[in-house]
């Protein structure tokens, strides 16, 4: 047996245990591995490779560059074989890449444009850099003039989807989590209306619990609830549900709700008692000089309540099974296009679902979907529903909706309010968490027809007409 000094030991281990010690930072400490080790070595391989894979991706522009060059010498080659020369040639020149820093899942490559290239070239890219530095995803996160920032993201953060707070203040809801890695916010203030569409089971109901159980909490004023919801009795942000399933979808959140309709008809008489409330609120928005109901000129103890209005299949309110039902249908869909045209200024949201939301439901459904800014396209199974989703937003974005696999539901092609797409998951949150969280917040719920005196207070109601032109301004975000 041969012979070895203990050092001899130590030093042919010494490569083992660090193998060992990687492996075992990795899985247990994947953050700090990641910051210490991974991301060294993936920026050194995208510094490396980059002008191999600008070129590969056709971002390279030929360039004149002063360059040495070996030429001949003519007439004496077997003399003097090569002669060095400093001369202008023609070079294949890769943008430049800025200093590239970490983020939690992957990194952030800030990357100078030629000039004539536009952040489209680098977006119609961007699958190519994805594998060629063998990563999930490449976004084209922000642009200013001549530059871009690339976010590169390593594995899929939508395999495993964890939030613990779904409420971000008033108004604002946490439901998914982008790929990006970044929570997906739900500003109703930013963005007021938002249209969800998707196959069966392709995640829509829950991500409405999740919006549920974020909203369910919420006190109307803004302040953070701190005691028993019984000692807020009443001053919760409203929630109004419409539900054409016959009520399977709503009815167990019925307690923290405080208007629900199930029937086409009460539909009707809720969809007509909603657009006096805003008129109401349009009357009171005049006597303060206001443009809607969060301006400083209208009080604290005045400001009413804000609604969310959620609505469950939509192509039920649009559907008719024979003539009959046609003017119903009709005063159905001008009403919910009233709403949604006037509603956003008095504190009045929509969130739209809907399995199939296609042109062929009525002419009325494009005019709502050009009030409902907020896209979230799950799976879905017909090209009109994802081209009435996303089609008029973003065709990139029409095509990742196209790639949602069936086996990921509650996977969605999201657009909010900086305009941009994304991949993203809503948070897993049950029926009967949902139903537990309005059950506890019940006594949150503001009652119907204390929002309803509002019309009583109000005194002469103001024509619809008439506010187009008043308060057109007011269309835009608040
Ligand atoms: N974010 C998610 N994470 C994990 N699983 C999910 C997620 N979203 C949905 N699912 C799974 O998919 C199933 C169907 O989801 P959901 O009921 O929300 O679909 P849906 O779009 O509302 O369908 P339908 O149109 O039939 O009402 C859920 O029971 C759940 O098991
Ligand atoms: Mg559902």
């Amino acid at each position: 047996m041969p012979d070895f000094a203990p050092v001899e030991y130590v030093i042919a281990a010494t490569p083992f245990a660090a193998a060992a010690g990687g492996v075992a930072w990795q899985r247990y400490a994947p953050h700090s591995f990641w910051y210490g080790v991974g991301y060294p070595l993936k920026a050194a391989q995208v510094y490396g490779t980059w002008h191999h894979v600008a070129s590969g991706c056709g971002l390279t522009r030929r360039r004149r560059a002063l360059r040495w060059s070996a030429e001949a010498f003519p007439g004496m080659a077997p003399v003097f074989r090569h002669r060095r020369r400093l001369g202008r040639v023609q070079i294949d020149k890769a943008p430049r890449l800025g200093v590239i820093r970490p983020t939690a899942r992957g990194l952030r490559v800030p990357m100078r444009l030629h000039d004539g290239q536009t952040p489209d070239d680098v977006r119609a890219a961007l699958d190519r850099l994805a594998h060629a530095w063998r990563v999930h995803a490449v976004r084209l996160h922000s642009w200013k003039p001549g530059r871009v920032t690339l976010l590169v993201t390593g594995a899929d953060p939508l395999v495993d989807v964890d939030l613990a707070d779904l409420s971000a203040g008033l108004l604002t809801v946490v439901p998914a989590v982008l790929e990006t890695g970044e929570p997906f916010v739900m500003d109703f203030r930013a963005v007021p209306h938002w249209l969800i569409t998707g196959a069966t089971n392709s995640g829509k109901s829950t991500l409405i619990n999740a919006l549920i159980m974020g909203l369910t909490t919420q006190l109307a004023s803004g302040e953070a609830l701190t005691g028993e919801p019984a000692e807020y009795e009443g001053q919760g942000v409203a929630l109004v549900g419409f539900d054409l399933k016959g009520g399977v979808e709503f009815t167990p959140y019925e307690a923290r709700m405080s208007a629900l309709a199930t029937e086409r008809a009460d539909c009707l008489a809720l969809l007509d008692q909603l657009i006096d409330i805003v008129r109401a609120r349009m009357a009171l928005c005049r006597r303060h000089r206001a443009r809607n109901i969060w301006h400083p000129r209208i009080s604290a103890d005045v400001r009413p309540t804000p609604i969310v209005v959620l609505i469950d299949e939509i192509a039920e309110l649009f559907l008719m099974a024979d003539k009959s039902q046609k003017e119903e249908v009709t005063r159905a869909a001008t009403a919910l296009l009233r709403l949604a045209q006037i509603s956003r200024a008095f504190g009045v949201y929509l969130v739209v679902c809907g399995q199939r939301v296609g042109s062929d439901l009525g002419s009325g459904v494009t005019a709502l979907r050009s009030q409902l800014s907020g896209r979230i396209c799950h799976r879905v199974n017909d090209e009109a529903t994802a081209e009435m989703t996303l089609g008029d937003m973003d065709r990139a974005a029409l095509a990742a909706a196209r790639q949602i696999p069936a086996n990921m539901p509650g996977v969605a092609v999201v657009i909010g309010s900086d305009g941009l797409w994304h991949r993203a998951r809503s948070a897993y949150r049950t029926e009967e968490q949902a139903e537990d969280a309005a059950a506890f917040y019940a006594p949150l719920a503001p009652e119907w027809k204390t929002l309803l005196a509002e019309i009583d207070t109000a005194g002469e109601l103001p024509e619809l007409d008439a506010f187009e032109s008043e308060f057109s301004d007011a269309t835009t975000p608040i």
